[in-house]
């Protein structure tokens, strides 16, 4: 009897985490205006948000490098449609100025409990 419970708990797991995770975010949460200004905010919104949030993508500090591998990471492992020739150059541009790499703050690194 536990055992049955038990693999319908496990059966209900693994069909309800993929459908709660689509319903989590829908692009009308957020808006590009919300974003960075910058030349090709909207390109690289309409671009990232047809999977996820924009907020995952703003809360990252890049370089231009790592931004190309984000991006071919999307295209290759999520099926992402590649993005290319203008469209790939209008994106950069835009996630490399807006979304740099942090600067460590400054002081260097602090720690939180020693108040
Ligand atoms: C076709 C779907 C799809 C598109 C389009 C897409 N992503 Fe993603 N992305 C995902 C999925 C799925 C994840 C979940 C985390 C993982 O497994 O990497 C993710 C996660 C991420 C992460 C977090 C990775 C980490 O290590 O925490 C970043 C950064 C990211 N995407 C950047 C982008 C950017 C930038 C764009 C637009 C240029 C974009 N994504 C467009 C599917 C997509």
């Amino acid at each position: 009897m536990m055992l049955r419970l038990t693999c319908l708990a496990v059966a209900g797991l693994l069909c309800s985490a993929p459908a709660a995770a689509q319903t989590t975010f829908t692009p009308r949460d957020e808006s590009p205006e919300e974003f960075a200004a910058g030349p090709g905010r909207d390109e690289a919104f309409y671009a990232c948000t047809a999977c996820h949030g924009f907020k995952l993508v703003a809360q990252q500090g890049l370089t231009r490098a790592q931004w190309e591998d984000s991006i071919n990471l999307m295209v290759r492992r999520h099926n992402m449609p590649p993005l290319e020739g203008k469209d790939r150059e209008t994106v950069l541009n835009y996630l490399e100025a807006a979304y740099p790499p942090r600067a460590p703050a400054r002081g260097g690194w602090q720690n939180p409990f020693a108040k």
